[in-house]
């Protein structure tokens, strides 16, 4: 099995791209998932949808080739995004944008929230809401918020006994990516398609 992990901070670098990379490591670690990879759209930034995309422009081909395998042969996804302006990123809604069921459907999905200050629950809400009726994507019931995300995981070791424990939950959370990638598997395995239904009411 592989996993992606997202960093959905349009800011290059950023804290989303550090935890995402802590948590690539925590995956490879574990060795459950074959492969793991990061795409940090901080550094390679998609740019925003147009018509081209449904016309299949060579542009945009060559723009979506690379992402869409990642995506694509993904059986888990780890979404890592700040809160901006009490919400998920443009750079999060647009990505969402390129996929549909047939690539991100019916496979998990692990939030994990990042604020500087107290916040860090407004993206949750943001991405359950709004960003899932056509990715069709299944989060896991677990998500994890990190306030002041500067104070962690800054070096493989928690620094302190609030940040072991904050790893010791960030397990708990892979352990169900993992179990529901392996069971999502079964639930895909020749899924009856059906192109008319594939934007979820
Ligand atoms: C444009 C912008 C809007 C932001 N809005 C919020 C916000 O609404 N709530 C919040 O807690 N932090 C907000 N922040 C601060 C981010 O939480 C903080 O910069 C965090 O480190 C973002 O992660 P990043 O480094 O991955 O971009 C905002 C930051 C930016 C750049």
């Amino acid at each position: 099995m592989k996993a992606l992990v997202i960093a959905a901070s349009q800011r290059h670098p950023s804290q989303s791209a550090k935890v995402a990379e802590y948590i690539r490591r925590m995956i490879a670690e574990r060795a459950v998932f074959s492969e793991v990879n990061v795409y940090d759209l901080g550094k390679n930034p998609l740019p925003l949808w147009d018509e081209g995309v449904w016309r299949n422009d060579p542009r945009w081909q060559r723009i979506l080739e690379p992402v869409a395998r990642l995506v694509t042969d993904a059986d888990a996804y780890v979404v890592v995004v700040p809160e901006w302006n009490g919400g998920v990123t443009p750079a999060i809604k647009n990505f969402a944008l390129f996929f549909g069921e047939r690539e991100t459907g019916h496979k998990p999905l692990w939030l994990v929230s990042v604020s500087s200050e107290i916040n860090g629950q407004y993206p949750v809400a943001d991405m359950k809401a709004f960003v899932s009726k056509n990715n069709k994507w299944i989060f896991i019931p677990d998500h994890t918020v990190i306030r002041f995300v500067h104070r962690y995981l800054n070096s493989p070791e928690p620094a302190s006994e609030e940040e072991k424990l904050l790893v010791e939950r960030m397990q708990y959370s892979l352990t169900q990516l993992e179990r529901y990638a392996r069971a999502l598997k079964e639930v895909r395995r020749d899924f009856p398609y059906d192109d008319r239904f594939k934007y979820a009411m």
